[in-house]
């Protein structure tokens, strides 16, 4: 029925679609600024900088191709106290797959790669509207940080940062 996979170099058209799908979601799709270049190059290269697992649909007794139908975008990084986390940047299933427990055998992948690569977390966004989504990763037991412990997210935006770059003026 369904099986999860590494993302290949040939699913970076998914994984685009997907992130769009999941951008639709959250009611921000004109926000997604990449292209299937950019994917190819930043995760298929020499040092990627994001993974993904895939989810594939097969129809029982069907000759299709199967087809991909959930993703879990990710990447590795570092906290000063805690040292290496998992850092899970997108996770999105389509709709009519939903409830069938894909979404749970992707975390418990990634619960399996965290503990192989000896992450201390794993550490996620949730808009705050995305009730149902937050409810889905509290009943697996995560914490909210941003009520807990008073964490603020923030971006320098590409003005800030060359502004920042900028040499200084004599
Ligand atoms: N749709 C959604 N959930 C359902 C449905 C349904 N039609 N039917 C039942 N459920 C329940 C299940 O019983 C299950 O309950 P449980 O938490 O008590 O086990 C839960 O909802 C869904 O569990 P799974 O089937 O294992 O997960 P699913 O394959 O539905 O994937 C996911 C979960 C990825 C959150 C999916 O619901 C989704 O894509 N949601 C919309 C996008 C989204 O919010 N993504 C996360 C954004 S945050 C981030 O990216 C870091």
């Amino acid at each position: 029925m369904f099986k999860l996979r590494k993302a290949e170099p040939r699913d970076v058209p998914d994984i685009l679609r997907l992130i769009k799908e999941l951008a639709k979601y959250e009611e921000m799709e004109d926000r997604v600024m990449l292209t299937e270049k950019d994917l190819l190059e930043d995760g298929f290269g020499e040092h990627p900088f994001y993974q993904c697992i895939l989810a594939e649909w097969q129809e029982e007794q069907s000759n299709e191709e199967p087809k991909v139908i959930g993703f879990a975008m990710y990447y590795f990084t570092y906290d000063p106290w805690t040292g290496k986390l998992l850092y899970l940047e997108d996770f999105f299933v389509v709709e009519e797959f939903r409830g069938k427990g894909i979404g749970s055998e992707i975390l418990k992948l990634l619960s399996h790669l965290a503990m192989k690569t000896r992450c201390g977390s794993m550490h996620f966004i949730v808009a705050e509207d995305n009730r149902s989504s937050i409810e889905f990763y509290k009943r697996r037991g995560a914490e909210d940080l941003s009520k807990e412990e008073g964490w603020r997210l923030f971006r320098f935006d590409k003005d800030s940062i060359l502004k920042m770059a900028a040499p200084a003026e004599e």
